[in-house]
């Protein structure tokens, strides 16, 4: 399908440079032409681009899309009683066709508020790749990784690394890297050492990235500190975790160390600033993460622990936390702050070639965003609007590879009614 969007704001996010009054021809699922459309080019649908902003699709790359279902359970516990209180006892009782309704619900949600591409950390990930293929979106998934309490004498042998290659076999680089599969241990805490570098191996044999959580909490890193005598992040470093490439959630804990190995293996970092704070986590020092020439992505984390996947909510909170916790407005440009939100994260998930910005040749991943709404007047910088102004429900248009997923109020590859029903009563059995 031929589709041309006119006379719309774009931002391409190669150079921070917003074009106005500009022409995007999306042909076969790429970005065909941005500017002077070719003569002859002919088109099955023209959108009217004036009064939205045209942008890369946003890129949430720290979520577990099927975790809506605990939204709302166990408030006001922090980090490690929310686990083994209220997360781990109602993840045992999911089943495996549960989770194809719940990664439905996670992308509902995300399309909506205008994500294209989300990094997935879950189980019954087969489930989740079904989802995507049938909501038409694209992700990164994998089975995540636990072993303490689990003294399997052959680590291959654990359930969630033969999934795991089987996912990897089954959908690695499906539709053109529609889903990439990466090797996730959970964490340095719920993961035996030998785990933890079995993941690394296995990333490197396989050629995809790990990803972990990793200095989310003080406690995380003062265990680490007494069982190890290292940080959580010199411990992995030790074992070689960071000699494929990595992409670590959270990261609120860091030494001036800590962030020279991460530079020096260019590790990528997605932080979470809504879900840290809400569990009483801290706060991601990102300023130091740029300093240092870090990636530095943007994720929800579950929306367990958030309560949304509202990637627009998590731009405002991770810049105006930094300007406030430093006393400082002039850190983080408007436009740093939506490259955090977009290419950097398909860096992260090695999808830069594939998505992130808009470029003739790369996927047609784009979100219009409406800038009509009084809370969007005037344009003195639309950049800014988008950061600080903009809501999640701003968004009017979601596409990726060049198919539209949302419109106008509409999901049109995801019956929304249904997967409500069916989340209620997957909780009435479980709750
Ligand atoms: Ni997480």
């Amino acid at each position: 399908m031929n589709l041309l969007i006119t006379g719309a704001s774009v931002i391409p996010m190669t150079d921070g440079a917003v074009l106005a009054d500009t022409d995007i021809a999306v042909s076969d699922g790429k970005i065909a032409a941005i500017g002077e459309i070719p003569q002859g080019m002919t088109f099955d649908r023209t959108i009217d681009g004036r009064g939205f902003v045209v942008m890369p699709a946003l890129i949430n790359t720290h979520v577990h899309s099927p975790m809506g279902f605990l939204r709302g359970c166990g408030e006001g516990l922090p980090l490690q009683r929310w686990l083994n209180e209220k997360v781990f006892p109602a993840e045992d009782k999911l089943t495996e066709q549960d989770m194809y309704t719940l990664t439905l619900l996670g992308i509902a949600e995300m399309v909506s508020t205008g994500t294209g591409l989300f990094n997935d950390m879950y189980f019954f990930t087969h489930k989740s790749a079904e989802a995507v293929i049938d909501a038409k979106t694209r992700a990164c998934l994998t089975y995540c990784a636990t072993d303490i309490g689990n003294n399997v004498e052959d680590i291959t042998t654990l359930r969630a690394v033969q999934n795991n290659r089987r996912l990897f076999a089954d959908y690695h680089g499906y539709d053109d890297d529609r889903i990439r599969v990466s090797v996730s241990p959970h964490a340095i805490y719920t993961c035996s050492e030998r785990l933890l570098r079995f993941c690394a191996e296995e990333a490197a044999r396989l050629d995809t990235f790990v990803y972990t959580h990793l200095s989310e909490t003080v406690g995380e890193n003062a265990d680490c500190l007494t069982a190890r005598g290292v940080t959580p992040t010199a411990y992995l470093n030790n074992i070689g975790f960071f000699d494929v490439p990595a992409t670590l959630a959270h990261c609120v804990h860091l030494s001036d160390e800590d962030r020279a190995i991460l530079a020096e293996h260019g590790a990528s970092v997605a932080t979470c600033p809504e879900s840290n704070l809400k569990l009483g986590s801290g706060i991601c020092e990102a300023d130091k993460l740029f300093a240092n020439g870090i990636n530095v992505a943007i994720g929800t984390d579950g929306a367990s622990s958030n309560n949304n996947l509202n990637m627009f909510e998590e731009m405002h909170l991770f810049s105006l936390l930094l300007k406030g916790v430093r006393q400082d407005a002039s850190l983080l440009s408007p436009e740093q702050v939506l490259q955090c939100a977009t290419i950097n994260g398909a860096r992260a998930m090695g999808l830069a070639h594939r998505t992130g910005t808009l470029e003739v040749g790369k996927d047609a991943d784009l979100i219009l965003v409406d800038t009509q709404k009084p809370h969007m007047s005037p344009i003195h910088n639309l950049c800014s609007n988008l950061v600080y102004a903009a809501q999640g429900s701003d968004v009017h248009l979601t596409m990726v590879k060049g198919e539209i997923l949302y419109e106008n109020g509409q999901w049109l590859t995801i019956d929304v009614e249904r997967v409500k029903h069916d989340t209620a009563a997957i909780c009435d059995r479980i709750f």
